[in-house]
């Protein structure tokens, strides 16, 4: 039976990971498991920068965004040395398992951690929703909320000025941020790894667009496709829209976490610790259908993520 758990947030922020941590440290503290908070990721566990949680750790921190436990990479933690040493350092507390909070990366150490003979389990916190085998990613829906509200804002200038606007969001690979949007908005066209870029196509929809009378157009492009503020000169020249380029950035990291996103995070957190407690490590815990089930990290990182819930479909029925 477990009776010390350290928990930690890795690589990018998400809003909700503070709501996670709350959930893993309240279910311990009910379960009389000793909690540790490690903070700055895989970096604090290997200085050994660690906070024994009381009830009072966590409070006043389910409604704030960023992580209360700082993140950082580390690249240097894929060094089975450097995991060695930070090992030791959890002996120093008693600390025999761990929850790691963030995305494939920050799963990929935790992996090589349970393979060494510490039990991890990961929870999704990344606004990307990029991770395999879970519907939702902690932090999702904030950012998602925070681009409806950007795009929002930039339909009522791009209408006054009957202009086109090109939005790039960010999903690192995954273009579920920018669906997701386009669709909340009305874009006229989304663009993401997914469905392919061809600059072409974009500039003759846009044509067809203008030709059909519509006064103005939202386009929603995932990060490191093209640079949307060419996209929006070639636009320009060769549409008759005017055309500007915006580049939303990190904000879309930050805010107060939605709703469905405290939730999504306060039953992952429970769950991670119900895992460790039955003994299992290596695994991540996942939404699959409102269901918060543990899957093995090596299997759902074996594979790419598949979205076939109709959402692109849905979202070429209404252009
Ligand atoms: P994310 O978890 O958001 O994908 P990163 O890819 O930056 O972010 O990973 C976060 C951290 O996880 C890294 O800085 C490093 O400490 C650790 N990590 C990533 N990949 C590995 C790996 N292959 N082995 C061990 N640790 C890793
Ligand atoms: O993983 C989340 C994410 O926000 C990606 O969408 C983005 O590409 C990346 O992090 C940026 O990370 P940073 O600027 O913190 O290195």
């Amino acid at each position: 039976m477990v009776k010390c758990i350290g928990v930690l947030t890795s690589g990018g922020d998400a809003p909700g990971m503070n709501a996670a941590v709350r959930a893993v440290a309240r279910t311990c503290l009910n379960k009389g498991i000793k909690v540790y908070g490690v903070k700055l990721g895989y970096k604090g566990l290997h200085s050994g920068d660690f906070i024994e949680f009381d009830r009072n750790s966590t409070r006043n921190i389910i409604n704030v965004g960023g992580t209360f436990l700082k993140s950082a990479r580390f690249p240097e933690f894929k060094d089975p040395a450097v995991r060695q040493e930070a090992i030791e350092q959890m002996k120093t507390v008693g600390m025999e398992a761990l929850v790691v909070i963030g995305g494939d990366g920050s799963y990929n150490g935790a992996l090589k951690l349970t393979e060494m003979g510490i039990n991890c389990i990961g929870i999704p916190g990344t606004i990307d929703n990029d991770i395999p085998d879970t519907d939702f990613t902690i932090g999702f829906d904030t950012a998602l909320n925070t681009i409806v509200d950007a795009l929002d804002k930039l339909r009522d200038t791009s209408s006054s000025h009957q202009r086109c606007t090109i939005l790039e969001v960010m999903g690192r690979y995954c273009g579920d941020l920018a669906v997701h949007a386009g669709l909340a908005c009305g874009a006229e066209m989304i663009i993401t790894s997914e469905s392919g870029f061809n600059e072409d196509e974009v500039v003759e929809t846009l044509k067809k667009s203008k030709a059909s009378g519509k006064e103005h157009a939202l386009v929603v492009i995932t990060e490191h496709i093209t640079d949307v503020n060419e996209l929006a000169k070639k636009v320009e020249a060769a549409t008759g829209f005017e055309s500007r380029g915006n580049v939303l950035g990190h904000m879309q990291r930050g805010g107060s976490p939605t709703a469905r996103d405290r939730v999504l995070a306060s039953r992952m957190g429970v769950k991670a610790v119900e895992l460790l407690e039955e003994g299992k490590g290596g695994l991540c815990v996942s939404d699959v259908k409102g269901e918060i089930v543990g899957l093995p990290i090596q299997e759902v990182l074996g594979h790419k993520r598949v979205i076939n819930n109709g959402i692109y479909e849905d979202v070429l029925k209404l252009r």
